[in-house]
């Protein structure tokens, strides 16, 4: 068989991950009704007269959100954070991603925007919105005399989810509760004043609530902050008429951030 030169494979390994492969299969298909046949036998039974009584052991069910919760609030630290996720082995979107997508813009700014989760440039760059949907984003900081690289006036950006789902699927309610603890605990790092929920996943994590349509432009509290949901800026791309009300929901930060 010819061997496939380690640049040839390694290209062409990459460019399935960018087609959306998240798994991989054997050549031939396993039998696993066979391979029960193959499991050691059970022990000989013992008779019930004889048999002792045996206490049925606990069923201890591992849960992800717990781990997490556990090594997020051991982070005291944002470096420490994001080493901390680095180190988190439960999330299966871990396996698919190139980037650990942490952050962008000025810890400690008063206003954070917690978007969904990275899409394809994101993971490519390893930052948060600068795609297509970020270079709106920019624009609208931009608007209301804000950015990202501002020394004065700046924001703090992450996501919902620090990993690209395959294909830019929606996150599972499963990968998000996993997740939760890590942006609690960022959220309480980072210090702002002000939250901006972008979307309706982040709206999902933040506030037990989809409908962006009708949760956008009213103030609500998460992380016991102040938090405006917002048309996510993909939303805007596809919809230009609703930019109307992002604006408004714009002025609405820029009001509250005025008042301190
Ligand atoms: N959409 C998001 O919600 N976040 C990103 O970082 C990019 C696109």
């Amino acid at each position: 068989m010819d061997s496939v030169e380690y640049h040839s494979a390694k290209a062409m390994l990459e460019w399935q991950i960018e087609m959306g492969v998240d798994e991989c299969m054997l050549d031939a298909p396993v039998d696993r009704y066979a391979l029960e046949a193959v499991q050691p036998k059970a022990k000989a039974q013992v008779p019930a007269a004889a048999a002792a009584p045996v206490a049925a052991p606990a069923v201890v069910q591992f849960d992800p959100a717990v781990e997490a919760r556990a090594m997020a609030g051991a982070a005291q630290s944002l470096e420490e954070l994001r080493a901390a996720l680095g180190a988190f082995e439960h999330c299966e979107l871990k396996l698919g991603a190139r980037n650990l997508v942490f952050s962008d813009g000025q810890p400690g700014a008063r206003l954070m925007i917690v978007g969904e989760a990275p899409g394809r440039d994101e993971d490519r760059i390893g930052k948060p919105f600068v795609g297509r949907a970020g270079q709106l984003l920019d624009k609208m900081l931009a608007a209301i005399d804000l950015g990202r690289d501002r020394e004065e006036a700046s924001v703090y950006i992450t996501n919902v989810l620090p990993w690209r789902p395959p294909q830019n699927r929606d996150p599972k309610p499963d990968e998000i509760a996993m997740m939760l603890p890590f942006l609690e605990r960022h959220i309480a790092l980072a210090k702002p004043d002000v939250l901006a929920i972008v979307g309706n996943i982040s709206c999902q994590a933040l506030l037990g609530k989809r409908g962006i349509t009708r949760l956008r432009g009213n103030w609500a509290e998460a992380c016991g902050l102040p938090a405006m949901p917002m048309f996510h800026p993909a939303y805007l791309l596809r919809n230009p008429a609703a930019k109307r009300e992002a604006w408004a929901d714009l002025l609405s930060l820029k009001a509250r951030l005025s008042e301190h």
